[in-house]
């Protein structure tokens, strides 16, 4: 594995490689890196000739009450888990050379961004835009992948990458679970051992929203009112959203008759907690998102 930390040096490898016809794969990552990730990356290394992982968390996209200086780093562990998994080149860019002086153009993501967790992060999104279009660039990707489990994420990139026709493909990568069904997360640690046991029922919750809408139920507010309650019924945890939604335009529906997510947000004492579920219209989970 080379490790890449100029952004130069990144791009002539990747002019090299596109020039030998190979193909380039990326996992665009801020490290810290977990099985979320490694998920990522095995898929990546099946379906490409060479994996690039950048690692770099992005100030851009954090606000400014946010996290961004507690945000964990770890170099060593993460150089480890990305030699481990056949990464090819991992690319670690440093701040100033992302972002040397005020840039001309700020982008602004207009749509996918005023619902789900979007709608209490103003901005996010766009610095989640623009260091994408800068790393996709760089890398000369030819796929990238993304975690279903930040599903708006992946829409609004594929809605960046359909309007400026960018010359990648977008592959969505399932959410890897515990056996009990609890989205992984590095974020789970912080939990207790009874909120972990009550964190499953988020998942839960979402299977049986599946099951009434194979049942036939077409109604969000009712699916959205049952989730609520059965999250409620068997956790402890506070909750910020249930929505049901078009996916990936992320629009309010007034009947499931397309394919849809029902996304979760729930705060515990310990760590706050997402989930979702794509769906079509007959409750199936759709081919692109097994
Ligand atoms: O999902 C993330 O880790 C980040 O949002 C990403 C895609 C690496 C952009 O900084």
């Amino acid at each position: 594995m080379q490790i890449v930390r100029n952004i130069t040096d990144m791009e002539g490898i990747a002019s090299e490689l596109k020039k030998s016809g190979k193909t380039i794969g990326f996992v665009p990552t801020m490290g810290y890196l977990h099985e979320g990730h490694t998920s990522l990356i095995d898929q990546c290394k099946k379906e490409a000739d060479y994996v690039v992982v950048s690692i770099f968390v992005n100030p851009l996209q954090f606000g400014p009450n946010e996290d961004f200086d507690r945000y964990p780093r770890d170099e060593q562990h993460d150089t480890a888990v990305a030699q481990e998994h056949g990464v090819d080149y991992l690319f670690l860019p440093d701040v100033h050379d992302m972002y040397p002086q005020k840039t001309n153009i700020e982008l602004t993501v207009k749509r996918r961004t005023d619902v789900l967790c979007g709608k209490n992060r103003p901005g996010h999104f766009d610095g989640v835009a623009t260091v994408l279009v800068k790393l996709f660039h760089i890398t000369r990707a030819d796929y990238a992948y993304f975690g279903l489990k930040d599903a708006q994420q992946v829409a609004v990139v594929q809605g960046m990458v359909d309007d400026f026709n960018f010359p990648l493909s977008i592959i969505p990568v399932p959410t890897v679970r515990e056996s009990s069904g609890l989205a992984k997360s590095s974020r789970n640690v912080y939990l207790s051992k009874s909120e972990r046991n009550q964190a499953a029922h988020i998942f839960k919750a979402l299977q049986q929203a599946q099951h009434f809408i194979i049942d036939g139920n077409k109604n969000p507010v009712m699916i959205i009112e049952e989730v609520t309650k059965f999250i409620k019924q068997n956790t402890d945890g506070s909750i910020e959203y249930v929505e049901l939604l078009s996916y990936p335009e992320l629009e309010r529906v007034d009947e499931i008759n397309q394919q849809i997510i029902i996304a979760v947000a729930v705060h515990f004492e310990g760590a706050r907690l997402i989930d979702n579920i794509i769906l079509d219209k007959n409750g199936n989970i759709p081919e692109a998102y097994f």
